[in-house]
């Protein structure tokens, strides 16, 4: 496609930045408080470039604005509704983001125990914090037991375990899993027939045999159907069977609705209209709570939705190369940093930011590993030289967390934009960090000289 039908295309959605003396344009950019400005990109009055040349590259970058934005604009949604907001931490558990998320109000949800020690480090009370593990052993439920933190059970025989050494003095959430199909992808669809979480529907008369044999306190009911739900009625959908299960436990003092509101891509993406969601949402607990007599609060667990449009990943280009069929930017980063485009084919917006005005061409965009880590075929990019900057949009939600030391390469740093200044919150890893848990044993220091 030539690139005047990129513009067409992407005219309708927004805005471009015209730069008449070059009869050019700037491509509009997902990341809300990224500007441009002389021909420097900043977010929240930030320059990236010069982030670079300090911290730098590959570097991921996060906006507070942006998570506190997102963090408002959830409550204002489910304003009508006694609800707490739990930040599903996996989407990135940097110690800082915690203590900025638990500052403006956020509880947390954790799935290991080492998420909840790392949130109890960052300042949460542990009863701000549910833990939701999958597939982990009765020691460690017990150990998140002992810290205090709202236990949220997906299987029977743990349930029962539960019953049988606590009885009725430590109270449980159980993970429903409502059989429906939900989610952008099938790796991140979490509550239909066949997947591995929660406890079936189809199995609540073997939920109420265990709570009653073991007088079990049942505080809350829980759903998480999927990452990336655009639809609300499949989302309400979830929130009816979850209602009607609740009818089953009298002493019920929450439910939890999960995560999974989508955010955008790329300009006119889709996204969960969590408006209304929210006033849908809103009114069915109303309807349940007259039905049930008594009020109970509402808890979700965005991960995402705070932080993934909060976090850029900003790579250097380190060669241009021009095969016959493809001109390829190889950059200073792959898989190993940024998964996601390989694992779920997923869409990352990315914008050079050493040459905004650049003439448009087509590249793809692939990583420094030594496998196929394409981020990107046939991406309109502003002309890219060896050494420009890129940055790729929406990394705050797994990204560094699903990063690896793959090909022996260091993790990245992290930077939190905060109150117009930037804050170091990660350093770069080192060899020595890579090589620190590495062994030789003795035989091999006789046998194995170097
Ligand atoms: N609650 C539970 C129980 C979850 O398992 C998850 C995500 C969330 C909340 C938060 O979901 P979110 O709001 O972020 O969609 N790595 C994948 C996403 C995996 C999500 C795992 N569970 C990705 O990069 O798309």
């Amino acid at each position: 496609m030539p690139a005047i039908s990129y513009f067409h295309k992407k005219v309708s959605h927004t805005h471009f930045i015209r730069m008449p003396m070059h009869n050019s344009f700037a491509s509009p950019t997902i990341t809300r408080n990224l500007t441009l400005n002389n021909h420097r990109y900043l977010l929240s009055g930030l320059d990236l470039i010069s982030l670079v040349e300090e911290f730098g590259a590959p570097l991921y970058v996060y906006d507070a604005a942006t998570i506190k934005q997102q963090y408002e604009r959830l409550t204002r949604a489910f304003s009508g509704l006694e609800h707490q907001i739990k930040y599903a931490c996996k989407a990135l558990t940097n110690i800082t983001i915690l203590r900025f998320l638990r500052s403006i109000g956020s509880g947390l949800d954790t799935v290991s125990i080492n998420e909840l020690r790392i949130g109890m480090r960052a300042g949460f009370d542990a009863r701000d914090i549910v833990f939701t593990p999958n597939n982990v052993s009765f020691e460690e439920i017990q150990q998140a037991i002992e810290l205090g933190a709202q236990l949220n059970l997906d299987n029977l025989p743990m349930l029962e375990r539960l019953g049988q050494v606590y009885g009725s003095s430590v109270p449980v959430c159980i993970r429903i899993n409502p059989h429906i199909m939900a989610g952008g992808n099938e790796k991140i669809s979490t509550g239909h027939v066949n997947s591995k979480f929660g406890i079936s529907i189809t199995q609540l008369d073997e939920v109420v045999q265990v709570v009653q044999r073991y007088r079990l306190d049942v505080a809350g009911l829980h759903m998480h159907t999927g990452s990336e739900i655009v639809d609300t009625d499949i989302f309400l959908q979830g929130a009816r069977i979850l209602l009607d299960a609740g009818r089953q436990f009298p002493s019920l003092r929450f439910f939890d609705f999960g995560g999974g509101f989508k955010v955008p891509y790329s300009s006119g993406d889709t996204e969960t209209n969590i408006e209304e969601l929210g006033t849908r949402l809103t009114e069915l607990c109303h309807e349940e709570m007259r039905h049930r007599g008594q009020p109970f609060y509402a808890c979700f667990e965005p991960g995402k939705y705070l932080v993934s449009e909060a976090g850029l990943l900003l790579v250097k280009a380190n060669v241009i190369k021009r095969t016959p069929a493809t001109t390829f930017v190889g950059v200073d980063s792959g898989l190993n940093h940024l998964l996601r485009p390989m694992f779920y084919k997923a869409h990352h917006d990315i914008t050079n930011l050493s040459n905004p005005y650049g003439v448009l061409q087509r590249y793809a965009v692939a990583g420094y590993i030594c496998e196929t880590d394409t981020f990107a075929w046939d991406r309109p990019l502003h002309e890219v030289r060896q050494g420009d900057i890129l940055a790729f949009h929406n990394a705050g939600a797994y990204g560094i967390m699903m990063a690896s030391n793959y090909n022996s390469r260091p993790r990245p740093a992290e930077v939190f934009l905060f109150d117009g200044k930037a804050y170091l919150i990660r350093r770069r890893e080192t060899l020595d960090d890579i090589l620190s848990t590495h062994i030789i044993p003795d035989i091999c220091m006789e046998t194995c000289t170097v």
